[in-house]
């Protein structure tokens, strides 16, 4: 089973990057740790600052094939994107949208989510364990054949 890891804006500054609110890990460290806790899944990390980038991901790896699901921390693009929303709804990959920040118990502007409407599910405010949590609902999901 083959998961993609995608990070979007800002997210390669964690661990300098306002740890009180996302943590002292680095998100090579957090990508390890995952990757550890899952010895039976493979997976492909990607992070860039490029909203483009970002989406051209999403595109390659489902005309590739062979993912069963993606996690997505999406950083800021999260809230205003609407060009990652209708990526998210042409693809037929299931999205996991990740934060570690729990994004209703911020700032107005952070507490709405274009994208949330048009991913499989939603994981916010559990720190680095977002991305294991996402990890384990998509593993739930193909295991009761719901993908
Ligand atoms: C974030 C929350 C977003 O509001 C913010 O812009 C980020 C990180 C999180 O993981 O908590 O860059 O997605």
């Amino acid at each position: 089973m083959s998961i993609l890891v995608l990070n979007g804006p800002n997210l390669s500054r964690l661990g300098k990057r306002e740890p009180e609110v996302y943590g002292r890990q680095t998100l090579d460290e957090i990508n390890q740790e995952l990757a550890a806790s899952f010895p039976e899944i493979v997976f492909e990390f990607f992070q860039t600052e490029d909203e483009g980038v970002l989406l051209e991901k999403l595109f390659h790896i489902e005309d590739k094939g062979g993912y069963r699901g993606v996690v997505l921390n999406a950083g800021a693009l999260t809230h205003y994107s609407i060009a990652l929303r209708d990526a998210i709804s042409a693809v037929t990959i299931p999205v996991v949208e990740v934060h570690l920040s729990n994004i209703y118990a911020r700032e107005e502007f952070r507490r709405k989510s274009v994208i949330s409407e048009v991913c499989t599910g939603v994981i916010s405010g559990f720190g680095a364990n977002s991305y294991h949590l996402a990890v384990r609902a998509l593993m739930g999901l193909v295991r009761n054949d719901q993908l």
